[in-house]
């Protein structure tokens, strides 16, 4: 290819970059040194000019010089540590090492065989014991608690419906509901219009002495299945945005099970507290009884993105996807094989499947026969009962 006019996408000076990225890097650690001295101030109106895409690219300095100058001082303010506007962590100062290699990394964690994702499942192990989950709940890492809420209460819907749910929607069913303390998040009721519940069905239960009270709950409850409704699911908050206020976890736990109800514990801003001594820690006492929960954001745990962990734990095999995670990967190699047929896949794929690889790099992305081969041993492993539907296609 001709360099000259074809210059390509990587940087036309390996040591010109160095030079500027060691210089970039400094200028981060300063920041993060200097955060006493930084906080929130508003983006000047000759600065927000600045931020405009330029019509040619910019030289690697110039980069450098935007960001520094133009684009890190105007931050929220959250690294400051008497920053107290909203909910965000500081972060910590090695998140901006993990956050630099995960660029250039730049792997993809929906499969294939790399460091990030046994990565990824360590922090989830992490979590369940942290946490107290059995064993066989598994997770995932998304980005924020709204997302997390969502496909939480997408596998309660599961549940409460059954899997035809998947193909059929929730037409003609009879409606659910949804109970919850008035501590409870604006992104349940997000949640709740994205699944087609519909926000007339979330009912907010006035508060008794520690979140909400437990008698009026179960009143709710059964006053609407003697109205024919299908009680879906009962959200618990472990710390609430407003005040920092927690549910009794136990109590509601007991509630759920009584009553057949997906326990759901948003615990993005209070989960933390199972790291902590007492008096914090039993704040969340109860929180290995949730089907689904969220420890989320950047709060105190400081990671540097808003990177949640959904818990998902009944072994209803047509639950969504983490309802197992030997069931999971082996429905995820399920799900590859009918790619590798429907010809979607092509290059290079490893997927992994209860710990072992299995890798279809290169040319062998032509072995489908391999995985459904392994498909078929599990299926018979489990003596039939797994079907073919993959639970995450
Ligand atoms: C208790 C609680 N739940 C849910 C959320 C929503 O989180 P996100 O902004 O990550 O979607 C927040 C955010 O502050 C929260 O504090």
């Amino acid at each position: 290819m001709d360099k000259e006019n074809h210059p390509g996408l990587d940087p036309q000076d390996w040591d010109e970059y160095r030079t500027h990225a060691h210089a970039l890097l400094d200028a981060c650690i300063d920041r993060l040194t200097e955060a006493r001295e930084h906080p929130w101030i508003p983006v000047p109106p000759q600065v927000l000019s600045s931020y405009s895409i330029p019509a040619k690219p910019l030289p690697i300095g110039s980069l450098r010089e935007t960001l520094v100058s133009q684009v890190m001082p105007y931050a929220t303010g959250n690294t400051h540590p008497r920053f107290f506007g909203w909910v965000h962590g500081t972060g910590l100062a090695t998140g901006l090492l993990s956050e630099m290699v995960a660029a250039t990394m730049n792997s993809n964690l929906g499969g294939r065989d790399h460091g990030l994702n046994y990565m990824e499942r360590e922090v989830i192990a992490w979590a369940r014991d942290t946490f107290g989950f059995p064993h066989t709940s598994s997770g995932l890492l998304v980005a924020g608690t709204s997302q997390a809420t969502v496909i939480a209460l997408s596998s309660a819907r599961i549940r409460a419906l059954g899997p035809d749910v998947r193909k059929k929607g929730i037409h003609g069913t009879q409606p659910l509901t949804i109970y919850s303390g008035t501590a409870a998040h604006n992104a349940l009721r997000k949640a709740i219009e994205l699944l087609g519940i519909g926000t007339d069905n979330l009912r907010l239960v006035p508060d008794g002495e520690n979140g909400p009270d437990p008698e009026e709950l179960e009143r709710l409850i059964l006053a609407d299945k003697a109205n024919g409704l299908i009680p879906m699911a009962l959200i618990a908050t472990a710390g609430s945005v407003d005040l920092g206020r927690f549910d009794n976890l136990n109590a509601m736990a007991d509630l759920a099970a009584k009553h057949g109800l997906w326990l759901h514990i948003d615990g993005a801003f209070g989960a933390w507290t199972r790291l902590a001594d007492e008096p914090w820690r039993s704040l969340s006492n109860g929180i290995e009884r949730a089907d689904g929960s969220q420890r989320g954001r950047a709060e105190p745990g400081g990671e540097p993105a808003q990177r949640d962990i959904v818990r998902q734990v009944h072994g209803d095999e047509d639950q969504l996807q983490s309802a197992d995670e030997e069931r999971h990967r082996r429905d995820h190699i399920a799900a590859m094989a009918r790619r590798v047929d429907q010809g979607l896949l092509q290059g290079q794929i490893g997927i992994r499947c209860g710990g072992s690889t299995v890798d279809l790099g290169g040319g062998l992305v032509t072995r489908p026969n391999e995985i459904r081969r392994r498909q078929h041993h599990d299926a018979e492993a489990d003596e039939g009962d797994h079907g073919n539907q993959p639970a995450l296609a």
